[in-house]
């Protein structure tokens, strides 16, 4: 899949993000190799600490229903519902070691949206090195 429909899904994501508390609003679109997409959104709690990440909403439904390989997810998280995001919302720690357990640190792409058109790409390896993983045990 390009990789600007697989942003624009992870925009359209950002509608479902339940975020009434940092009101920080973030999609995720995440491409299976088999070519489908599971897409997510942060879903936070009251207590806080249960709150989920948009990309871990992502990797979950695809995991849950059978897939475990992966070519790429995008990212879009911000203030502003509906309107251009104001930055790149790169993901978290928790979120990048879930990554480390089903993704290839070195083919895996991580892109992280601030538009359909204004995004930034990384490997799972850059934003992980060192990462510890299935392979390390
Ligand atoms: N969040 C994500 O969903 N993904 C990220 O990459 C960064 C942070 C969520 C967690 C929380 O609901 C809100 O954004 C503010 O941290």
């Amino acid at each position: 899949m390009k990789k600007e429909e697989l942003v624009k899904k992870a925009l359209e994501s950002r509608k479902y993000s339940y975020a009434p508390y940092s009101k920080f609003r973030v999609g995720a679109a995440i491409e299976c190799k088999d070519g489908t997409v599971y897409t997510g959104c942060n879903v936070e709690n009251a207590a806080y600490g249960p709150s989920n990440c948009a990309e871990r909403t992502a990797i979950f439904k695809a995991v849950s229903e059978g897939k475990r390989s992966f070519t790429q997810i995008a990212i879009a998280g911000g203030y502003e519902e509906g309107m251009e995001v104001s930055g790149y919302a790169t993901p978290c720690g928790v979120c990048r070691q879930v990554m480390m357990e089903f993704c290839e640190p070195e083919n895996f792409v991580i892109l992280v949206a601030k538009s359909e058109t204004d995004y930034k790409e990384f490997t799972l390896k850059e934003l992980m090195p060192e990462g510890f993983g299935a392979a390390n045990l």
